[in-house]
């Protein structure tokens, strides 16, 4: 049956009627409090935390907040559709789930977990170059529901084409290659702890799944060693290194010394801050899959990627996590909107918080919206069940809001709906 809003809401006050109240709370403040006090610190400092002073992820907000919606009455909306086509493809609600790396930081199935949700709700689900789970797995979870693979432009040019050919046999339908992260933004949450989930092998599984990854680590090594000196925490690193290296025998992977190589490697290769418009090309001679961009916030890169012949545009600053004071993705979105001119899909992500935060994005004139770290806070809290939760809570809202501003479906949202700073 289709899920119905309504049904859904109703279903919440009832449980309370019978003392049972939501453990996953609906509202973007608690819901982020009370996944926050569920993670370690180090988890909690990398997936809340931003770039610098935060000052983006605070314009992320501002900008949905400084936006306003203007309802239309007597529209009759007693039936409504949320559903879109992406692709040629029909999407049941104009939501994704935004690529998140290292997820095993706050639930054991990780990308699993994410990858169940996403079928229960046919929702499409972009792998994370940084999953904690090879993408084999995950697309297996999947089956007929969408699914993209995000790429980091590595150093190595047979990597990233090993990456797409497995994304390939793994029936991804796109590629969403991320620009803003050639080098790792200034994190300064992390940087107190001292903590980086890729240097305990966390997050580094597409690699470790790879072929032309691990053919790289037969190749002498020349890539910079970490400064270690052994103690328990340096110790403990070097454990989690091993256990996540594929292989059963632990003293096998330790005499190897493959695993503390592979994560050299990786942070030697992950991404390559010479990366250019010409690079495309090669991407594009690889495959045949739609190729997105995701980090683009100026209508002039915009211009330049369908002049390149990209499938579609991801606006966002990566939820602030790389530019400290950058320009709000909500902000940048309309005159991307524009010079796109419905060419092809324009998605947003980055500070998407609620059922009304995308009515304004979509008002604004994405095709659809990413979901980033509230679905993650939902993971925190309750695994698989926690991310459907929060992704049908927003579903929800977003249905309400739309209803109550007097549209039927998602066509009938326009600009003229929303009134602010954009305008
Ligand atoms: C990300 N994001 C991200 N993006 C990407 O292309 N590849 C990745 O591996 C990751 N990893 C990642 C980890 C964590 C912990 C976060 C919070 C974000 C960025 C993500 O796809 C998306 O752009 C942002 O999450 C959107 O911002 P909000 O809505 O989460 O604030």
């Amino acid at each position: 049956m289709a899920f119905s809003a309504q049904d859904w809401q109703r279903n919440i006050y009832l449980e309370g009627l019978a003392g049972r109240r939501t453990t996953i709370p609906t509202d973007p403040g608690r819901l982020e409090a009370v996944a926050s006090a569920r993670m370690s610190q180090e988890a909690s400092a990398y997936i809340v935390g931003g770039a610098g002073a935060e000052q983006t992820m605070i314009s992320n907000r501002a900008a949905f907040d400084a936006t306003r919606i203007v309802p239309r009455v007597l529209r009759d909306v007693s039936s409504r559709s949320l559903d879109i086509q992406l692709f040629n493809e029909t999407v049941p609600s104009p939501l994704l789930f935004a690529p998140i790396g290292v997820l095993e930081l706050v639930h054991p199935e990780a990308d699993l977990a994410v990858a169940r949700a996403a079928r229960a709700l046919r929702l499409p689900m972009i792998f994370s170059n940084q999953a904690s789970i090879p993408m084999e797995m995950c697309a297996k979870e999947l089956g007929d529901v969408m699914h993209w693979f995000q790429l980091y432009w590595s150093k190595s040019r047979d990597l990233v084409a090993s990456f797409v050919r497995r994304a390939e046999a793994s029936r991804c339908s796109a590629i969403v290659v991320t620009l803003d992260t050639t080098l790792l933004g200034w994190r300064p949450r992390d940087l107190n702890l001292g903590y980086l989930p890729f240097l305990e092998g966390k997050g580094i599984s597409q690699y470790t799944s790879d072929p032309v990854f691990l053919q790289m680590l037969q190749e002498p090594d020349s890539d910079p060693s970490p400064p270690r000196s052994l103690n328990l925490p340096s110790l403990q690193a070097l454990v989690s290194i091993i256990h996540r290296f594929p292989g059963n025998s632990f003293l096998g992977k330790l005499r190897s010394g493959l695993p503390l190589k592979a994560v050299r490697k990786f942070i030697a290769t992950y991404s390559n801050p010479a990366t250019t418009w010409e690079d495309l090309s090669f991407l594009r001679e690889q495959t045949k899959l739609k190729i997105l961009l995701k980090g683009v916030l100026h209508p002039d890169d915009a211009r330049r990627a369908i002049d390149h012949g990209i499938d579609g545009i991801v606006v966002s600053n990566h939820g602030g996590r790389q530019v400290d004071g950058s320009i709000a993705s909500l902000d940048a979105l309309p005159p991307i909107v524009d010079v796109v001119n419905g060419r092809i899909p324009v998605l947003l992500d980055s500070g998407v918080r609620s059922g009304a935060d995308i009515f304004k994005a979509l008002a604004l004139g994405a095709t659809a919206v990413c979901i980033g770290r509230p679905y993650v806070y939902g993971l925190a809290i309750d695994g698989q069940h926690g991310v459907e939760n929060v992704m049908r809570n927003l579903i929800a809202e977003f249905e309400l809001t739309m209803a109550l501003a007097g549209c039927k479906s998602v066509k009938e949202i326009h600009r003229d709906m929303v009134r602010g700073a954009q305008k």
